[in-house]
């Protein structure tokens, strides 16, 4: 089926002008781009997007992180696109990112790691509803 997915191009990657290196990426990947915004997240949207992670021992160093520079926050739409964006995405850690991938070719480290990409389907609908509005998206 069609669906959507959530991605953020971080900060690592806009600071070197990866913004249409990565985008060209997912788009060749077979992902449309049906809505984006470049955006300096604050402190606090940056703890309340990944409030799962925060008694993980790199969740104050990956808010320091997040908000160390713009991000391009993305709605990607196409075939299956939760599985196909963290298809193209590679590994967390870019040492185990298959060849090709984004993180492969791009990320500088686990934390620095160039994209995110929203894990479940459900997970992609409430990161969407998180940064966009519903008139902010169109295919
Ligand atoms: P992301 O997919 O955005 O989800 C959580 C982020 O935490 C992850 O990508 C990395 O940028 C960052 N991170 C830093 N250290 C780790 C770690 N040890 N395990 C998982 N994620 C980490």
């Amino acid at each position: 089926a069609v669906t959507r997915t959530f991605s953020i191009i971080k900060p690592d990657a806009t600071r070197r002008n990866l913004t249409g290196a990565v985008t060209a990426m997912l788009e060749g990947a077979g992902l449309r781009v049906v809505a984006s915004k470049r955006i300096q997240m604050t402190r606090a949207m940056a703890e309340g997007f990944y409030a799962v992670h925060r008694e993980r021992p790199f969740f104050n160093d990956l808010v320091a992180f997040m908000i160390s520079g713009p991000v391009v926050v993305q709605v990607l739409e196409g075939e299956d696109a939760v599985a196909r964006n963290r298809a193209i995405m590679g590994a967390t850690n870019p040492a185990n990112a298959d060849e090709g991938t984004i993180r492969k070719v791009h990320a500088e480290s686990i934390e620095a790691n160039s994209v995110h990409g929203s894990d479940s389907d459900e997970n992609a609908a409430i990161e969407i509803a998180y940064f966009f509005a519903q008139t902010e998206i169109t295919g």
